[in-house]
């Protein structure tokens, strides 16, 4: 049985009044999981549009992989509650802005910029937070570009503007961020200050291969 007809089953069996409710609330998730999910795909098909503009201008690609994830119901109700904000899809959509997530992962620094800047410059999307952790990384020492971007998802009978968080990063910082996200949410213990120290110095030393690496493109690019 799939996870929707294991729902509407275990439903079936509530009272009828609470029943209508728990239906009403679980096809708003699933009517927010379609509408994220839209705005998603938009993005990703911008990104690839420019990705492919770049290699044939440049004959390299830009952008190393996109990965994209809507966030679980659970998840959901979780960070609502966290926040001390209602629980329902309604209110999900007025607090949360991270529900469509995407991650882009470059080549090189520059790379980055250049894919934030064609993003923020396309008149479709709506630029409403940008958080530039690589030029103030985070004390754990992650870094990545942060965007918030509002996408127009035209439906049958209106167009909503859909909030996108757009993650870019080159392939060493993901790298980091990867193995520390591991190794922070998946160990029950908390992560001594000394391997916090040695997590931090991991990043920097990474950060500074990733300008080394740049350094070295642009070096062999004024060979050509
Ligand atoms: P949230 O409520 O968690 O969304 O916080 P926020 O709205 O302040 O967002 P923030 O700019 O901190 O970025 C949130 C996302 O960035 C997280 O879900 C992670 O994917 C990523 N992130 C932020 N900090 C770290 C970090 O220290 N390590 C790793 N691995 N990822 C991070
Ligand atoms: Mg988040």
């Amino acid at each position: 049985m799939d996870e929707k007809n294991f729902y509407l089953d275990t439903i079936e069996q509530i009272v009828p009044a609470q029943r209508e409710q728990i239906m009403t609330a679980f096809y708003e998730f699933l009517e927010l999981e379609h509408l994220y999910e839209s705005a998603a795909e938009i993005v990703k098909t911008q990104l690839g549009i420019y990705d492919n503009e770049f290699s044939m201008k440049f004959q390299r690609n830009p952008i190393h992989s996109i990965e994209s994830r809507i966030k679980s119901p659970q998840s959901i109700v979780e960070k609502l509650q966290r926040k001390g904000f209602p629980v329902s899809a309604k209110s999900a959509e007025q607090h949360l802005t991270d529900i469509a997530g995407i991650r882009v992962i470059c080549y090189y620094i520059d790379d980055i910029y250049a894919m934030a800047e064609l993003l923020t410059m396309n008149e479709a999307f709506q630029v409403i937070k940008v958080k530039d952790y690589i030029k103030n990384p985070k004390p754990s020492g992650y870094r990545s570009l942060h965007l918030v971007l509002t996408v127009p998802v035209c439906m049958s009978t209106m167009t909503r503007r859909v909030p996108v968080e757009i993650q870019i990063r080159t392939i060493a910082m993901d790298f980091w961020a990867a193995l520390e996200h591991q190794l922070h949410y998946k160990t029950s213990c908390e992560v001594p200050p000394s391997l916090k120290q040695e997590l931090l110095e991991c990043a920097e030393t990474i950060a500074l291969t990733d300008m080394r690496m740049q350094d070295i493109y642009q070096q062999i690019h004024e060979l050509d």
